[in-house]
């Protein structure tokens, strides 16, 4: 380093607030500081400067009704089809030669796909689906990698009013089984494999042993060819495949079936303290409107742009800002297959240069990785199309953020740290990135429109510099409307805690997104992490229950507490806690049985980073696993207080076991 970098970092180091880059507020798509107050002035009237980003067959008479809260509706009796969005109204303006997707594969090649190409695509999959019998309201799951028929897929089952499932192709066939049989969907869309690290994986045979659990009948299962020769496991038996089904239905016409805007466009399932995934329900309209309003003021999108989420379209993140809210704002979408190591770890950065990517959204746990891999590789690159940075997905620490800021951004860049989860279907909680100062660590201010506190377990509001509960007290177009066919559990899981669940006075309904956070004196929002049994891996949600009972089903074992230990690059890590059976060996062999049945029941994400072999569990005077403290055992901090312990003796032979390894 020179002298001029290590003053650079010293001053970095040193600095808390960051004001946005005059070269970008130029040109922002939000600059006044004035929308605040506007929202708030105009709620909910607000929101229809979201539902003007779209177009709608039929407009809507009302913006919002509460009458039935907490089941909301938007944009009541609005008529419009999220395909046609994302597409035709683009090739309409005549942007048809555009490019909407521009898709890298891992080993190199690359697919482009204009607005017109999109829509030939989407078209004839789409008069495939509803050849396989697929009609408006089945549900359709996608279990896909980071490919284009991905989105094409999405797309087609949005243009004939058939909601998708995306399963994330990292999940194991068991996962895709739990999550097909709870929707009770029929039809299945997957692929032969996808490239890792230069390896080509097998994800069909996968998908078959999922299809062997699913408890209603398959009707129709499309593969896509994505390996060629490479593949281990073809299409077999009744299985379509997905390129011969498009071209048997080439330059099919398609016309897109305006849903109600309160129509189901997807469910996507999420983990909760429960060991069954939640089927979280989003709209068309209000859902659609909601991506788009902050992909524009938040990512400041235009259609211009050549954007990239380096997220997978298999969550949340990929499915408002790499596909929807991307594509309703007509811009380029940027598609990756693979992992940021392969074949070198700059391969993020060469992808940057080559694509002139203009704004870059990813997550903490990776630019943790970039920072630890050193500047070294970013450096290699002309990254100076970039003029907007954002991260998603757990906490960023200020060092990563400054990192980010200065390696990635040349502090030319401003960042969004965007706070939301699965259920609220976009960002709630970040900076305007052409109106706000910044402070690395805090996410910042609630967007406009959004009624964001701070509240102790009582539901009054905490002092500034207070920790306290995140709370929501006002609905917002995006949030998930109910859990898929389980009402009970979505005003249990997320209105009970805070609100007057028998109360019919909309006021009374507050949302509880279970995360802990802190005010500051400006309003900002510090948020602290998950307060349920639920962790977070590389921005990934994990049920610690899901794991738990995936470790209590192997043989030898008794039983199981799941937690989350801090680890440098994923932010979290799991870690289990075991006690074997009188006859078992807390072994190496037992230990990689509990790995490998957790990897079968949910995947690779959720492998312990260690299994502790313990004879007795820290409980308190009445049974309760003390989670705390194997949460500090496993992050290696101080532990908190003993005393309430009923055999406080078991801690230091935990602490000792951990040691050993
Ligand atoms: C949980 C939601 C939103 C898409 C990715 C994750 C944590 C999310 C942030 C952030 C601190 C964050 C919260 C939240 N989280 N973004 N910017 N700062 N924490 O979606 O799987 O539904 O998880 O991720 O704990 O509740 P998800």
């Amino acid at each position: 380093m020179t002298d001029d970098d290590t003053e650079l970092e010293a001053r970095l180091e040193e600095q808390e607030a960051f004001e946005p880059p005059e070269s970008f507020v130029e040109q922002a798509n939000v600059t006044d500081e004035g929308i605040y107050e506007a929202f708030a002035e105009n709620w909910p009237g607000c929101w229809e400067r979201a539902a003007d980003l779209l177009e709608w067959d039929e407009s809507y008479d009302e913006v919002l009704d509460e009458s039935e809260a907490p089941f909301y509706e938007w944009f009541v009796d609005g008529k419009l089809n999220a395909s046609h969005n994302c597409i035709d109204r683009h090739v309409e303006a005549g942007r048809g030669d555009e490019v909407a997707i521009e898709w890298v594969g891992e080993p190199g090649e690359t697919r482009t796909y204009t607005y017109d190409g999109l829509r030939e695509e989407v078209e004839a999959f789409a008069a495939g689906l509803r050849d396989l019998g697929v009609e408006a309201d089945d549900v359709v799951t996608l279990y896909l990698p980071m490919i284009p028929e991905l989105p094409i897929a999405m797309l087609a089952c949005a243009r004939i009013g058939a909601p998708h499932s995306a399963v994330f192709a990292g999940f194991s066939a068991d996962a895709l089984a739990t999550r097909m049989t709870s929707a009770d969907s029929e039809y299945l869309v997957t692929c032969d494999g996808y490239y890792r690290r230069g390896e080509a994986l097998d994800h069909l045979a996968k998908a078959n042993e999922g299809l062997e659990s699913v408890d209603h009948g398959v009707s129709e299962v499309v593969v896509v060819d994505r390996l060629g020769a490479d593949a281990d496991t073809t299409a077999g038996g009744d299985q379509r495949d997905f390129g011969e089904l498009v071209d048997e239905h080439a330059g099919a016409s398609v016309e897109p079936v305006p849903r109600d805007a309160e129509d189901m466009l997807f469910l996507m399932y999420t983990s909760g303290t429960t060991g069954q995934p939640k089927g979280v329900k989003h709209t068309t309209g209000g859902y659609l409107a909601y991506a788009a309003w902050t992909s524009r003021a938040v990512l400041d999108i235009e259609a211009e742009d050549t954007y990239w989420c380096a997220a997978d379209i298999g969550w949340i993140t990929g499915h408002s800002y790499i596909v929807y809210g991307p594509l309703a704002l007509g811009t380029t979408t940027l598609l990756y297959e693979g992992t940021p190591d392969h074949p070198e770890r700059d391969r993020m950065w060469e992808i940057v240069a080559d694509n002139e990517v203009d704004i870059f959204y990813t997550a903490p746990t990776a630019i943790r990785a970039f920072m630890k891999w050193g500047e070294e590789y970013p450096e290699r690159h002309d990254l100076s199309s970039l003029r907007l940075l954002g991260t998603v997905g757990e906490p960023i620490n200020p060092r990563a953020w400054k990192w980010y800021y200065r390696h990635i951004g040349s502090e030319e860049c401003p960042i969004v740290d965007t706070w939301w989860q699965t259920e609220t279907g976009g960002m709630m909680i970040t900076t305007l990135p052409g109106v706000n100062t910044m402070k690395p660590g805090s996410a910042g201010p609630p967007l406009p429109g959004i009624d964001a506190r701070v509240v102790d377990v009582g539901g009054t509001e905490v002092e500034a510099g207070r920790a306290g509960y995140l709370t929501i007290d006002r609905p917002w177009p995006g949030m998930l409307r109910t859990l898929y066919r389980n009402d009970d559990r979505f005003v249990s899981e997320y209105w009970a805690e805070y609100s007057d669940t028998g109360s019919d006075d909309p006021d009374d309904w507050i949302y509880f997104p279970e995360d802990g956070a802190k005010l500051d004196e400006d309003g900002y929002i510090t948020i602290l992490g998950r307060v349920d049994d639920v962790i977070n891996v590389a921005g990934h949600r994990l049920g610690t229950m899901e794991i738990e009972s995936a470790i209590v089903g192997t043989e030898g074992v008794a039983e199981a507490a799941v937690v989350g230990g801090d680890h440098e690059v994923k932010g979290e890590a799991v870690f289990a806690y075991v006690i074997t059976e009188e006859a078992a060996d807390g072994d190496e062999a037992l230990r990689e049985e509990i790995v490998a049945n957790v990897e079968d029941a949910i995947g690779p994400i959720a492998r312990p980073e260690e299994v502790v072999f313990t004879p007795e569990l820290p409980k308190t005077r009445s049974g309760k696993i003390m989670r705390r403290l194997l949460e500090d055992i496993a992050s290696g901090e101080e532990l908190g207080d003993t005393s309430t312990l009923r055999n406080p003796e078991v801690v230091e032979k935990i602490q000792g076991s951990v040691g050993e390894r």
